[in-house]
C-alpha cells in the first residue's frame, strides 16, 4: 500500500510561502519582545510528565499530553505548554540573575485535540515571561508589550480584545460569597471557564449540580459585564477594600492609554491550575474567529515545585494558528506567496556560465541575495522566472553581451535597463540603488 502523503493528523508542512509567513510572524514577535528587553530562551521537547502534573491541570494530563516510556524507563511528554520548563530553567538561575528576569520564546507544543479552526495538534506558541517583578508592575508590562504587539501586526482595539480577571477575586467570591470550597470550588471554576461556551439550560443543569447556597449570586457574578458592575458587586459584598490593587492597576492601565483595549470578563479564569493573580485571554472581534488567540496571567507559586523561594512570574502564550486566521480575516497579512531576490542573472549563451557563477559570487559577498539559473534560458523564460523568484532585477546574457564580456542588468519594476562590464560590481549596486 502507498504511504499517504499528508502530514500527521493536526499537522502542517510548511512549503515555502508558509514558512515565509512564519519567519513573518517571528520576526514581528522578536523584535517585538526585544523591544522591551526580553532575551531569547529555549528549552528541549521532552520533560519528564512529572514537570506538568505539578500544575497544569487535569485536562492537559488527562486528555491532551502526548507521553510515552522512554528506553531507560522514564515516563516523558512531548511539552504541551513551554510555561513549566521556563519555571524549570528559571529556577536554575534565579538566585544569581538581576531581576525582573524577562525572557521571551517561540517553541512548538504538542497538544491531542480534534483539530478544527483554532486548534491543531502541533502549534507554534509565543512565550513572553516575566520573573521578579514588582507586584502588579510585571502584569502591567505584559499587557503593555501584548498589545504592542499586536499593533506591530497592524491590529487596532476595532479587531481584538484583551479580557482580564483576577483568581484572587474569583477565589474570595468562591469562599465569602459562593460558600464553596475544595473539590466544589475547583468544579465551580470549571463552571465558570465553560459558561460562555454552554448553553443557557445546559448551565443551569451545572449550577444546580453544584447546590450552592446561593445560586442567584452565582448567576449575578457571571452576568457582570464590565469593571463598573465588578466593582459594584464587590462593594455589595464587602470585597472592594480588598481588591484595590486590582482596580488601581485598572487606573494605571488607563494612564498609559491601554484601557481602550482591555475588557473584565468574569468568564476568563483559564483552565490551567498554576494561575494566581491576573488572567485574561485575547479574542478576535470577528465572530467567525472564536477561539482565543491569547492566554496568560500572573503565577506567584510556580518555582515552589523545585523547592525554589518564591518568585512570581507573569506572562502570556499566544499561538500561530489562531494569530493567522486572526490578521488573515482583518487583512492584515502581508503577501508571501513569493519570495523575494534581489538579483536573478540568466545567460542566454552556455558560454557565459562560469563568468555569470563569478558575478554572482561576487554579489553574494556583498550581501545580496543571488539566485542564477545554471542552464541558458531564452530571454521570456528568463523574465517569467525572474517574476516568480521575486526578483527585482534580471541579467540577461546573449552572444552580443559575450563577445563584449557585458551584461545587461533590467530593472523588474520600473523596466530600467543598462549595460555593465562583467567586473563592474559596484556600478551594477549603484543601478541597483537608484
Ligand atoms: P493556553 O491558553 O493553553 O496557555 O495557550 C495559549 C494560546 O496558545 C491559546 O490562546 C492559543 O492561541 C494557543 N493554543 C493553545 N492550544 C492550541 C492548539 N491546540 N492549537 C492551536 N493553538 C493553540 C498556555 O499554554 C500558558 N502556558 C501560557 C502562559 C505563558 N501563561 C503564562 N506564560
Amino acid at each position: 500500500m502507498a504511504l499517504s502523503k499528508k502530514p500527521y493528523k493536526g499537522t502542517r508542512d510548511f512549503f515555502p510561502a508558509d514558512k515565509r509567513v512564519q519567519d513573518y510572524l517571528f520576526e514581528v514577535m522578536r523584535r517585538t519582545a526585544k523591544s522591551f528587553g526580553f532575551e531569547p530562551y529555549d528549552g528541549p521537547l521532552l520533560e519528564e510528565v512529572e514537570l506538568y502534573k505539578a500544575k497544569s491541570g487535569e485536562e492537559l494530563i488527562n486528555d491532551q499530553i502526548y507521553d510515552f516510556t522512554d528506553r531507560g524507563k522514564r515516563h516523558v511528554a512531548i511539552r504541551p505548554e513551554m510555561t513549566p520548563t521556563v519555571a524549570r530553567m528559571v529556577a536554575q538561575v534565579h538566585r544569581e540573575t538581576p531581576k525582573p528576569i524577562r525572557w521571551f520564546s517561540i517553541p512548538n507544543l504538542y497538544r491531542y485535540e480534534r483539530p478544527q479552526r483554532g486548534r491543531l495538534r502541533e502549534h507554534w506558541q509565543f512565550n513572553v515571561d516575566i520573573f521578579g517583578a514588582p507586584a502588579e508592575k510585571g502584569e502591567r508590562e505584559i499587557l503593555q508589550l501584548l498589545i504592542t504587539l499586536l499593533k506591530n501586526f497592524g491590529a487596532t482595539e476595532k479587531e481584538f480584545r484583551v479580557y482580564v480577571n483576577h483568581r484572587e477575586i474569583v477565589d474570595d467570591l468562591c469562599s465569602e460569597v459562593f460558600k464553596v470550597q475544595g473539590e466544589t470550588a475547583y468544579q465551580l471554576y470549571k463552571v465558570i471557564d465553560q459558561s460562555k461556551k454552554l448553553k443557557p439550560e445546559a448551565l443551569s443543569e451545572k449550577i444546580q449540580a453544584l447546590k450552592l447556597p446561593a445560586p442567584e449570586l452565582f448567576q449575578e457574578y457571571l452576568a457582570l459585564e464590565n469593571l463598573a458592575e465588578l466593582e459594584d458587586f464587590l462593594k455589595k459584598q464587602k470585597l472592594l477594600e480588598k481588591h484595590a490593587a486590582f482596580f488601581q492597576f485598572i487606573n494605571d492601565l488607563k494612564e498609559l492609554d491601554l484601557d481602550r483595549y482591555i475588557s473584565f470578563d468574569p468568564a476568563i479564569v483559564r483552565g490551567l491550575d498554576y494561575y494566581t493573580g491576573l488572567v485574561f485571554e485575547v479574542f478576535d472581534l470577528h465572530p467567525d474567529n472564536r477561539r482565543a488567540i491569547c492566554g496568560g496571567g500572573a503565577y506567584a507559586n510556580l518555582l515552589q515545585i523545585f523547592n525554589e523561594s518564591p518568585l512570581p512570574g507573569v506572562g502570556f502564550g499566544l499561538g500561530d494558528v489562531t494569530l493567522t486566521d486572526f490578521l488573515k480575516t482583518h487583512q492584515l497579512l502581508p503577501n508571501f506567496e513569493k519570495p523575494e531576490n534581489d538579483f536573478f542573472l540568466s545567460f542566454q549563451t552556455d558560454k557565459a556560465e562560469l563568468s555569470i557563477q563569478k558575478l554572482a559570487q561576487a554579489l553574494r559577498d556583498k550581501g545580496y541575495q543571488v539566485i542564477t539559473h545554471l542552464e541558458s534560458l531564452k530571454l521570456p523564460k528568463a523574465f517569467k522566472l525572474s517574476e516568480q523568484k521575486g526578483a527585482h532585477v534580471v541579467g540577461l546574457l546573449g552572444e552580443d553581451e559575450w563577445k563584449e564580456k557585458k551584461i545587461s542588468l533590467k530593472k523588474l519594476a520600473s523596466k530600467e535597463q543598462e549595460s555593465f562590464s562583467l567586473d563592474e560590481v559596484e556600478k551594477m549596486l549603484n543601478f541597483y540603488h537608484r
